[in-house]
């Protein structure tokens, strides 16, 4: 069994009235991307905040690597690199100093600085910009300027707040791209995110936040399985009588038939070959159909069937 990275427990951050976070627990095994997914203002960065004992909170135990986390435990925080939902460098530092002065927080060796630096530049594609001030680079590059100097001085242990916000699709794929890459070389990873897209196709287990509660947690596969739709199957039909959507619902595993803008839905609650059936049924009935589409269910609809709302505002 893995050891643990990070253990949350019955963590409580209170804004004065407001419950930001309630009572959660997570633990988080090294070597995993663990996403911490929920909609804005669900509690992530609270979260992300009190675990870096950057924040005080009201109740509740918090461990890195098996230690209780302080916020003077300086050989933890030597482990761990940020990169913090907003952009925190220094507009007069360039590029390349901005990575020197932060992996030189933890890097005291000058060559072994000089070589981290310049892998951390490689890393994020900046070798472009090195010698760039801030203002001067784009929203995609300020992030992986950011990223750079949170990874530069190769920490075990890697958070990553909301990092694609408000960039462009090339350098979000390329942010994607890099944190898989740092955790094939080893580093575990906290990620938050409200696009569930990008949560389910790094992470390797997720948490689903919301009201500062944690509403369900594990795999994607596991999360989808907590909810009854597991199959939606779509159909262009130009019209269907009543009878045929009655004997459609009464098909094995289907529990909901609607019938709206030449489209009709099924939504089945398991099973295989539902899609088989369903086509059978219609093709029995000599109805010709257009554009077919079996999906499954995504993080969205387990947001949705468990909290009541979409997970996208
Ligand atoms: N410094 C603060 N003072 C008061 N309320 C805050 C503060 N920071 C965050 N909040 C509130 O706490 C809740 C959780 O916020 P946050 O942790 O930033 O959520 P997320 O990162 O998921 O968007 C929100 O309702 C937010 O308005
Ligand atoms: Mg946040």
């Amino acid at each position: 069994m893995n050891e643990t990275a990070v253990k949350v427990k019955e963590l409580v951050k209170r804004y004065r009235e407001l419950l930001a976070v309630d009572h959660l627990n997570l633990e988080i095994k090294q070597g995993e991307i663990f996403g911490l997914l929920g909609p804005n203002g669900s509690g992530k960065t609270t979260t992300i905040n009190c675990i870096l004992s950057l924040l005080s909170y009201d109740n509740g135990e918090i461990e890195i690597f098996e230690k209780p986390m302080k916020a003077d435990a300086y050989d933890i925080k030597a482990k761990i690199g940020v990169v913090m939902q907003n952009v925190a460098v220094f507009e007069e530092l360039t590029v390349q100093e901005n990575i020197d002065y932060f992996c030189g927080l933890y890097i005291n060796d000058k060559q072994l600085r000089k070589q981290y630096v310049e892998e951390a530049i490689q890393f994020t594609g900046l070798e472009d910009f090195r010698k760039f001030y801030p203002k001067k680079l784009s929203g995609g590059l300020l992030r992986r300027l950011n990223i750079a100097c949170g990874i530069a001085h190769k920490p075990k242990l890697i958070i990553l707040d909301e990092p694609t916000v408000a960039v462009d699709p090339q350098s979000r794929n390329r942010i994607l791209e890099g944190i898989m890459e740092l955790n094939r070389q080893g580093a575990t990873i906290i990620y938050t995110s409200h696009y569930m897209e990008e949560v389910e196709q790094i992470c390797s287990r997720i948490a689903i936040i919301d009201n500062g509660k944690c509403i369900a947690q594990g795999t994607a596969e596991e999360l989808k399985k907590l909810i009854k739709k597991r199959e939606i199957i779509t159909i262009d039909i130009l019209s269907v009588t009543a009878d045929d959507i009655e004997a459609l619902k009464a098909l094995p595993h289907v529990y909901s038939v609607t019938f709206e803008d030449s489209k009709l839905t099924i939504l089945c609650d398991g099973g295989s070959h539902n899609l088989v059936r369903v086509l059978d049924y219609l093709q029995g009935k000599e109805y010709s159909f257009g554009h077919i589409h079996s999906a499954l269910p995504t993080l969205n609809d387990v947001f949705l069937e468990i909290t009541g709302k979409e997970l996208r505002d």
